[in-house]
């Protein structure tokens, strides 16, 4: 197994930004490398097919990146001449390792027997590993569930990750059927930390640093990965070190997440954007800084009813700097009841997390 990179802090536990699609763009990984970076992040994940090339997006959020932290190449797929290909198409850039994906939830990609569509099938996930381990000379990282919709494979797979030596294990705990809805279960990544001979990251609702906190002290894990929380607090890897360091937190107020408005407004913007195709990517992004700007949720509401980009901004302003909001603290926690995607998600349940974790 090879050494991980340092941590920010050296010996303090690891704290990744998960990789999303559409999200976690090159600018968008530089506006969370400005508000304070986590140990490591992840691309979104290259497409690995018989045609597949390395899209370019992609690639730059490698080649022009500039937070100073390591990056890992995430890939989804499964044909293992297009894999190793794929692999030695990236072999001149400067990854910190590749990383397998084997928790996407989409139907259209798990029926392709890909992502998540991986965890129904061990004796493929064997071949998979074999043939990265063999192709990939630095370090060859899996993201996993803990199942397709049961968990009879999860040992198995586990065992598998200890056979073939990978080198980092993150562990989103729910299965593929559960998407993001059910609670998330943290028994089985402890598992994980348990067996495997690798450093485990936990990931899956991992909303504040004493959360985090919480969550490592549970599972035994060596770090922390987060997603959609960080695209609502983009503090949260700087006060997971600072909660973990003993040392006073940084609570940001209204008008510091003004101003991360105004970043990510810049972040999700290209020269020919049309106009509605920008405020689409906002509002994707906007729905989970609301759940911490007011309790009502009638940031949310409002927002999501803006027709352009300088209504929109108007909104954040009279929710953020107008009025003595200035200097509101923005929450460190969702406010109850509220929900970013109504499809997909449910409400954060609050208290019952920290209540089932510390028994
Ligand atoms: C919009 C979005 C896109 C995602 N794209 C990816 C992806 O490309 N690769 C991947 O492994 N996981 C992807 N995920 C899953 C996240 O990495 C993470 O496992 C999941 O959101 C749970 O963590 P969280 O509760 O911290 O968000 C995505 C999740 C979201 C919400």
């Amino acid at each position: 197994m090879k050494a991980l990179p340092e941590t920010i802090i050296p010996g303090q536990p690891i704290t990744a930004l998960a990789p999303m699609q559409d999200v976690t763009t090159l600018p968008f990984m530089r506006v969370i490398g400005q508000c304070g970076a986590p140990d490591f992040f992840f691309t979104e994940y290259f497409r690995v097919h018989s045609t597949s090339t390395l899209e370019t997006h992609i690639l730059s959020s490698i080649t022009d990146h500039s937070t100073g932290r390591p990056v890992f190449a995430q890939l989804i797929g499964e044909s293992l001449p297009d894999l190793e290909r794929t692999v030695a198409l990236l072999k001149p850039y400067p990854t910190a390792g590749i990383d397998l994906n084997m928790g996407c939830p989409a139907p259209k990609v798990y029926k392709k027997n890909v992502g998540g569509g991986l965890m129904r099938d061990p004796d493929k996930v064997e071949g998979i590993f074999e043939c990265l381990r063999n192709a990939v000379e630095g370090r060859f990282t899996v993201k996993m569930r803990i199942g397709f919709d049961s968990t009879e494979h999860y040992e198995r797979i586990l065992d598998l990750v200890n056979q073939y030596e990978i080198d980092l294990l993150s562990v989103h705990g729910r299965t593929v059927k559960e998407g993001y809805r059910s609670e998330v279960h943290y028994d089985f990544i402890k598992v994980a930390a348990d067996q495997c001979h690798c450093p485990v990251l936990a990931n899956g609702n991992i909303l504040s640093a004493e959360k985090a906190a919480d969550v490592l002290n549970y599972t035994g894990c060596a770090g922390v990965m987060i997603g959609r929380h960080a695209i609502r607090n983009p503090w949260i890897f700087r006060q997971i070190r600072e909660y973990l360091s003993g040392v006073a937190m940084f609570v940001p107020e209204l008008q510091d997440v003004r101003i991360y408005v105004d970043w990510i407004f810049d972040a999700t913007n290209e020269p020919d954007l049309s106009e509605s195709r920008h405020l689409g990517r906002m509002k994707k992004l906007l729905n989970f800084v609301g759940l911490g700007v007011d309790p009502e949720g009638e940031f949310l509401r409002t927002m999501r009813r803006a027709k352009t980009r300088q209504e929109l901004l108007s909104i954040c302003d009279t929710y953020m700097v107008d009025d003595s909001q200035a200097s509101q603290p923005f929450a460190l926690e969702p406010y109850d009841g509220l929900v970013a995607r109504p499809n997909c998600e449910v409400p954060h349940q609050p208290g019952t997390l920290r209540a089932a974790l510390l028994g």
